[in-house]
């Protein structure tokens, strides 16, 4: 079994992640987050909206339609040339990536002893269609939004008009997007639906100010992956080559992890310059200029963006927590990402005095931390601390004999497997200082 064959099996069986709409044969590209994995999903955009909004005053948020105007995407030029470029296979007509050569190579080992010939690359456009409105006939083509960031340009002068923001400023936002990938795959690497964390950083259209802010951004992205606990030696940047860009960007640098399958990017660093606000200068009339409020210079700003994927970063947060240590499996999971922060049992499930003592300090705890704390009496404590340490819950407190007459508990820690005890009075300070140093 691959290590990303055992990432799928932990995430079906402990309900990280389902494939989409299973029970009718699925739907290529599409995954359903689980009871475990919607809260991994919802710590890793907390950090983020925490990292980017709370902690600074420079950035605001916003939260876009997902629906736009399709005029949106014929300004930001996503309609002419958001596209990957496809070949067939002239066998069995599957299509595929033509810049992905290792999916062509497996492909063609499929067709033993046949020459495999592929038909020339096209262009493919990955936005993907919907129609609005109640007339059939007259229905109207949208597009489901192909990035997230056209939903936060067109609220430039918005946000300008109504907060005090000036320039160096950022906007984020976090939302879903959506791409008609042609091979989506490697379990929820490539979907067709996923989750973006973006930040679009409107600064001076000038070389130094702007160069100034990238690389500034792609300092601050690295730090805030390795300060949840990513592997600095499986991180790395790597700059796009020409003709490898994006049609907005004029300079792309991603940080890709060292997965499973490659090395594989799950952010971008764009430098976008003022294309995304002049395009939609033009295409809707509206004047997207910002007016400097000491000289009266009026420009339109050069943006830098940073857009990661929520769904890569769970799963190489997954990948990179995933040990296997002795006899159990282990999910190191960075404490601020872990699911269930504490897990609370009775030593014996068939002793009502410790049930009924550890249900009141489960209670307690839950009222105590405004996060996940889990329950659980099944089978014997060995086999509750591995259920535990699997889905990276970082401490197990278990009540014994002993709780009943000295009123203390055991801490078990997922990484140490070593046990402390302490006073139930203390119980929630001491978790407290654990689970935030
Ligand atoms: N606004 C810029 C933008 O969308 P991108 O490099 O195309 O840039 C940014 O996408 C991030 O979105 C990627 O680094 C990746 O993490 C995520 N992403 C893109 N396509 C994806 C897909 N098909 N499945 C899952 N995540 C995807």
């Amino acid at each position: 079994m691959t290590l990303l064959d055992k990432i799928v099996a932990l995430s079906k069986r402990r309900g990280f992640i389902f494939p989409g709409s299973e029970i009718y044969g699925g739907l290529g590209g599409t995954w359903d987050y689980g009871p475990l994995g919607v809260e991994l999903k919802n710590n890793i955009k907390r950090e983020f909206w925490k990292s980017m909004v709370y902690e600074r005053s420079d950035v605001v948020g916003v939260d876009a339609a997902i629906l736009m105007n399709p005029k949106v995407w014929e300004a930001s030029g996503h309609v002419e040339a958001f596209a990957d470029p496809l070949v067939e296979c002239k066998i069995c007509h599957e299509r595929f990536r033509a810049d992905q050569p290792e999916e062509i190579q497996n492909h063609e080992s499929i067709h033993k002893g046949k020459k495999t010939e592929w038909t020339e690359p096209r262009k493919f456009n990955l936005l993907v269609e919907a129609k609005l409105g109640v007339v059939e006939d007259a229905k109207q083509k949208v597009y489901l939004r192909g990035e997230i960031t056209q939903g936060v340009h067109v609220n430039f002068k918005n946000v300008l008009d109504s907060s005090r923001v000036q320039i160096p400023f950022g906007i984020a936002q976090i939302g879903k997007a959506f791409r008609n990938e042609i091979t989506p795959g490697n379990f929820t690497f490539r979907s067709r639906e996923f989750e973006q964390m973006e930040l679009q950083f409107y600064v001076k259209p000038e070389k130094v100010e702007s160069q100034k802010w990238y690389e500034y951004w792609k300092a601050e992205r690295m730090k805030w992956y390795l300060s949840l606990g990513m592997d600095k030696k499986k991180l790395r940047f790597r700059q796009h080559e020409e003709g490898e860009r994006a049609h907005y960007a004029k300079d792309a640098w991603d940080i890709e992890y060292d997965s499973p399958f490659g090395w594989k990017e799950f952010e971008g660093i764009h430098n976008r310059g003022d294309w995304d606000l002049s395009q939609h200068q033009k295409h809707s009339g509206v004047d997207m200029q910002y007016t400097d409020q000491e000289s009266g210079h009026k420009f339109l700003p050069y943006i830098i963006e940073t857009s990661g994927g929520v769904d890569r970063a769970a799963l190489f947060f997954l990948i990179n927590a995933y040990f296997e240590d002795k006899d159990r499996v282990v999910l190191r999971l960075h404490k601020k990402l872990a699911p269930f922060k504490v897990a609370v049992f009775p030593l014996l499930a068939n002793k009502p005095e410790l049930v009924k003592k550890a249900r009141s300090i489960h209670s307690d705890l839950r009222t105590q931390f405004s996060e996940l704390i889990a329950w659980d009496d099944r089978g014997n404590i060995g086999k509750r601390y591995f259920a535990q340490d699997e889905i990276g819950t970082p401490y197990c407190v278990t009540c014994d004999f002993q709780t009943l007459d000295d009123d203390t508990v055991t801490i078990r820690g997922r990484d140490t497997t070593k046990q402390e005890r302490v006073k139930v009075k203390n119980l929630a300070q001491v978790l407290g200082d654990k689970l935030s140093d």
